[in-house]
């Protein structure tokens, strides 16, 4: 079980805000009833993990589900990348001491590894739930296909079965429909959304034709490199379009994104990123939000041709990073 809105800490902990500002919306998030936590080995080079396990100290453990990462560069050397069985094993040792727990609730490849054979990859993973180091394991951004090998494999081979994906989903980006949510439909695997209000786009503070607001991801130099694809003024004119029908339902533009997410029967949880803890209980308010048939037929009438549907566009990286 986790609760239907997670906080994740990308571009933020260790980065982004400072310290103080971190832990403040760790504290929000769990006043508000958030128990699930995402981050990555890779954010901020290791310190996110660092910054969570602090902000946690002292919750009691089984009230919290923890998630990480592995998969991308956590160092210069060629072994501290990809889903090889040193890097997994290493990986797992370092987060379990950044975060300052003895196991992860949920261990995600962040990637597929075109150059680790995936029997290699779902060994070591299972061989760390034997070793209570982890006690489920998912993926994140992989394709139908791939999550579908690796069940076979798992199966076949008697290892833990996957039991999340964690991909892209917003309004704006909803290429996992068409062929990863019917398969984990299936398959009984839950999507772990990220990116819910695209980064801050779809709370419309961005203005077409105008420079983004100081304090934003868009002027960070972390977050602006992610953001800018997203900064069209197409895209943006379209979600400035969004707000009559937010308005109307009482919700603001980011409950209304976060709401759209948790729609889909196949998302367990959608995890939201904050760097202020007001921003942390805006957006849980959208928790059990019903938005009906025609309210969802206005936001893709309103959103048109800028949505993207392309299943094509789950890639992993052709070789290692
Ligand atoms: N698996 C992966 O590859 C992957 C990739 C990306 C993210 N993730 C996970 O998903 C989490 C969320 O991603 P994300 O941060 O891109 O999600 P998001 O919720 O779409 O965007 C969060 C950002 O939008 C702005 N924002 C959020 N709520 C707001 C509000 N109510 N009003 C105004 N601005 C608001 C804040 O940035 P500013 O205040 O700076 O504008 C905040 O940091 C990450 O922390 C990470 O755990 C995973």
């Amino acid at each position: 079980m986790v609760s239907e809105i997670s906080y994740g800490n990308w571009i933020t902990h260790g980065s982004q805000v400072e310290e103080d500002a971190a832990v403040e919306c760790v504290r929000a998030a769990l006043d508000e009833g958030v128990t699930t936590f995402d981050t990555a080995d890779v954010y901020a080079g290791t310190r996110a993990e660092e910054v969570l396990g602090r902000a946690l100290k002292g919750v009691r453990r089984e009230s919290l589900e923890i998630f990480t990462k592995v998969y991308w560069p956590t160092g210069s050397g060629k072994n501290d990348r990809g889903l090889s069985r040193k890097h997994i094993v290493e990986s797992v040792n370092g987060s379990l001491r950044r975060l300052q727990t003895d196991y992860v609730d949920l261990y995600q490849a962040h990637r597929f590894d075109v150059e680790t054979p995936l029997e290699e990859t779902l060994r070591a993973f299972d061989d760390l739930v034997r070793q209570g180091k982890v006690l489920y394991v998912g993926v994140s951004e992989w394709t139908a296909d791939q999550i579908a090998r690796a069940l076979k494999i798992a199966d076949d081979m008697g290892f833990d079965r996957l039991v999340s994906n964690q991909p892209q989903y917003s309004m704006l980006w909803r290429v996992i429909e068409a062929e990863v949510v019917p398969l984990s439909e299936k398959e009984g695997l839950g999507q772990v959304v990220f990116s819910p209000i695209a980064q801050g786009v779809l709370t419309g503070k961005y203005l077409p034709g105008q420079p983004p607001p100081s304090g934003s991801r868009a002027t960070d130099p972390s977050g602006s490199g992610f953001i800018s694809r997203l900064l069209e003024d197409e895209v943006l004119r379209r979600v400035q379009d969004l707000k009559p029908i937010a308005a109307d339902l009482g919700l603001t533009m980011a409950q209304l994104a976060v709401a759209w997410v948790l729609q889909n029967p196949n998302v367990s949880s959608a995890i939201v990123g904050a760097t202020r803890p007001e921003q942390v209980r805006d957006n849980v308010k959208a928790s059990g939000v019903r938005l009906d048939e025609e309210i969802l037929r206005k936001i893709d009438d309103v959103l048109g041709p800028v949505v993207e549907r392309d299943p094509a566009k789950t890639v992993s990286p052709a070789q290692r990073p």
